[in-house]
């Protein structure tokens, strides 16, 4: 039976493993916890996903039960503090109030978490109000010091759904259902269970010990297939720095408690963010049997090398040769996926990569060899090459004209971001 802490208190359930927590929830009477887009984008449903100190914000309804087997969660009923909502009224914050349970959660974690309250609010979706007198309120919020027990792995099976914790268990099940979906943060394939959709076996990758951690070594970093970028954030630094806040634009702080390098290898999808830097810096991808440079994962339109047998085990970046940059344009500037991302590592051999330009993320072998120097001519022969590289897509997103144009723009943005190293990281805000 799934069981779990909630609230503070224990609870298990006979409900279907793949149950959404908000779907649950709701027929468990903890309506404070809203369903707004059921996708992941509005936030309505922010629960905080405790162990021991740290609080993740996640999405209810992109998280399912079998996942959270073992674990602590805590809605806005369970709030032992009474002031957060009425600090964020006080602020005038507050119209119809469908928001407000989503955003309550979003900044409890806030005053654990840290950092800039924009970003711990970019994942929540309020229709009616201002967002800044809710910003300026979590300012003044206090952290309250309470803390939940730390999480301890535990192998789970649940009919269909099944939560190893080895790699050597999860490779067994998988040759055993070789139509099983691998899950991992769930926040691409809870999009499935959240629409209801029929489903084979489930093997949750989440606990798997091999494929959790994140490290950084001389040689570069190491991330775990199933570790969400939330760890990776604290170590882009350095020769990475520049990927922080590529990566903070990486939907919200809801989607990356939970979504994963693993994961995005994974859909292989041309706008998937990591997969330029990844390109960018020659990562390789470790595998249950084998390593291989992205470049040979990756295999067209979310297609990508894995055998049906084999799993992402963890990627490693290597530490850049040379200047690291990385560029994003979405239609919206957070909570989006790219409509084009650029990344680049300019070292002795330039090694350039797009999303969005294409069926898959790519290399861009002219604008390489174009790239002679780091002189604005070089820059602007770099761009004129993207348009033998690439014949992008045009969708919804972005037409093929602008595409290439915006791909251009963000080359010669690069030259920018070198002969000026002290640029803001978004100095050129994207209208909404
Ligand atoms: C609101 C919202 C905003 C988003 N914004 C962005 C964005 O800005 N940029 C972006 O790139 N993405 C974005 N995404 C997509 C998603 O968050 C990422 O692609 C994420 O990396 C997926 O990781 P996951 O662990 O959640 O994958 P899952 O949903 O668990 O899995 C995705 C796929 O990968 C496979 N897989 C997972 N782990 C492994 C493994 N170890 N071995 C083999 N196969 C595996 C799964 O079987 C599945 O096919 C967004 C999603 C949402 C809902
Ligand atoms: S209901 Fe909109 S993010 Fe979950
Ligand atoms: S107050 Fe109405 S959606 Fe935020």
């Amino acid at each position: 039976m799934i069981a779990f802490t909630l609230n503070g208190a224990p609870v298990t359930t006979t409900a279907r493993p793949t149950t959404t927590l908000l779907d649950w929830l709701r027929a468990e009477r903890l309506t404070g916890t809203k369903e707004g887009c059921a996708e992941g984008d509005c936030g309505a449903c922010t629960v905080v996903l405790e162990d021991g100190a740290t609080r993740a914000p996640i999405n209810a309804c992109l998280a399912v039960l079998g996942q959270l087997h073992g674990r602590t969660i805590r809605t806005v009923e369970g709030l032992a503090r009474d002031d957060l909502p009425h600090i964020l009224a006080q602020a005038d914050g507050t119209q119809c109030g469908f928001c407000t349970p989503g955003i309550v959660m979003a900044a409890w974690a806030h005053t654990r978490q840290g950092g800039d309250a924009h970003d711990a609010l970019a994942g929540n979706l309020c229709r009616c109000t201002g967002y800044r007198p809710i910003v300026e309120a979590m300012g003044r919020m206090a952290d309250d010091g309470a803390t939940a027990a730390a999480f301890a792995p535990a192998a789970a099976e649940f009919g269909d759904f099944h939560a190893p914790v080895t790699l050597a268990a999860a490779v067994a099940l998988r040759r055993a259902h070789p139509q099983a979906w691998l899950l991992a943060g769930g926040t691409d394939l809870g999009l499935r269970f959240s629409e209801h959709r029929e489903h084979p076996t489930v093997i949750s990758l989440m606990n798997v010990a091999e494929l959790r951690g994140v490290a950084a070594t001389p040689a570069g970093i190491r991330i775990g297939a199933a570790e969400p970028y939330a760890a990776l954030m604290p170590l882009l630094n350095g020769a990475f720095a520049s990927l922080r806040p590529y990566f903070a634009r990486l939907g919200s702080r809801q989607i990356r408690a939970m979504g994963t390098v693993g994961g995005n290898l994974g859909t292989a999808s041309p706008i998937g963010d990591a997969l330029p830097v990844l390109l960018a810096l020659d990562a390789v991808v470790e595998t249950s049997v084998r390593r291989l440079p992205v470049g040979d994962f990756l295999r067209g339109y979310r297609r990508h090398a894995l055998a049906p047998d084999e799993i992402i085990v963890a990627v490693e970046l290597p530490m850049p040769d040379g200047p690291l940059l990385a560029e994003k344009l979405s239609r919206r500037h957070d909570q989006d996926i790219s409509a084009v991302s650029l990344v680049a590592c300019l070292g002795p051999r330039p090694r350039i990569a797009l999303g969005g330009m294409g069926p898959m993320a790519a290399r861009a072998p002219g604008a390489e060899a174009a790239l002679t120097d780091h002189g604005r001519d070089a820059f602007r022969a770099a761009a004129a090459a993207l348009a033998q590289d690439f014949a992008p897509m045009d969708d919804w997103r972005g037409g093929a004209a602008w595409r290439m144009a915006a791909a251009q723009g963000l080359m010669q943005r690069l030259w920018l971001r070198l002969a000026h190293p002290d640029l803001p990281a978004e100095p050129f805000a994207v209208p909404a």
